[in-house]
C-alpha cells in the first residue's frame, strides 16, 4: 500500500507533495505503463475538480490513449486535432479556459470545460506522450497548475521512456 502525505491546503503545497509522490512511486520502475497508471491515479486522487486525468502516448505519428482515470475516452487523436494534438505537435503546454471556444477541440466527455495538456519529451526532445487533465469548471487551471504539471511532465521524461 502506498500512503503519501499530500497537503492540499494550497496549490504550492499540493504540487510540492504531488511531485515528491510522483518521484517516489516511479523510482526504480522502468515500465512506462505501470508508471503512467500510478501517476494518473495520484493526480486523480489529489487534484480537485477534475473529470479526467491521464495520458496519451505518441505512436506512429499520432496520439493513442494511455492509462487514465475518468470516463472511457477517444482512442486515437491525430496531431492536428484537439488540445492534446496541439500540445504534442507544438511541444507547448496548453491551458484552455473553455474548450468550447477552442477550434478543433475533441469532446470525449461533454462535461469537460477547461483542459490542461502538458507534452512529455524524451532526452532528445522528441514528444513521447502528453498528460491530459480535464475539468467540468471553466478557468480551472492557472499558472501554478501549468508550472506544477510541467514539472511532473519533466520528471516523467526519464520514467516513461520505453
Ligand atoms: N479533449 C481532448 C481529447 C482527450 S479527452 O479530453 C480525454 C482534446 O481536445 O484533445
Amino acid at each position: 500500500m502506498f500512503d503519501y502525505k499530500i497537503d492540499t491546503t494550497d496549490k504550492a503545497a499540493l504540487y510540492r507533495d504531488l511531485y515528491a509522490a510522483c518521484e517516489a512511486i516511479t523510482m526504480g520502475e522502468d515500465d512506462a505503463i505501470a508508471n503512467m497508471a500510478n501517476i494518473a491515479a495520484l493526480l486523480w486522487q489529489y487534484m480537485p475538480d477534475l473529470n479526467w486525468a491521464g495520458f496519451y502516448r505518441m505512436k506512429n505519428d499520432a496520439l493513442i490513449l494511455g492509462p487514465f482515470q475518468g470516463k472511457a475516452a477517444c482512442i486515437h487523436i491525430p496531431l492536428n486535432k484537439g488540445v492534446c494534438g496541439k500540445a504534442a505537435s507544438s511541444g507547448e503546454i496548453q491551458c484552455i479556459n473553455n474548450v468550447h471556444e477552442f477550434e478543433g477541440h475533441i469532446a470525449c466527455d461533454a462535461q469537460s470545460v477547461s483542459e490542461l495538456v502538458a507534452p512529455i519529451s524524451d532526452s532528445q526532445g522528441n514528444i513521447i506522450a502528453v498528460i491530459d487533465l480535464d475539468s467540468p469548471s471553466a478557468n480551472r487551471f492557472d499558472t501554478q497548475d501549468v508550472e506544477g504539471i510541467a514539472q511532473i511532465a519533466k520528471l516523467l521524461r526519464h520514467r516513461i521512456n520505453t
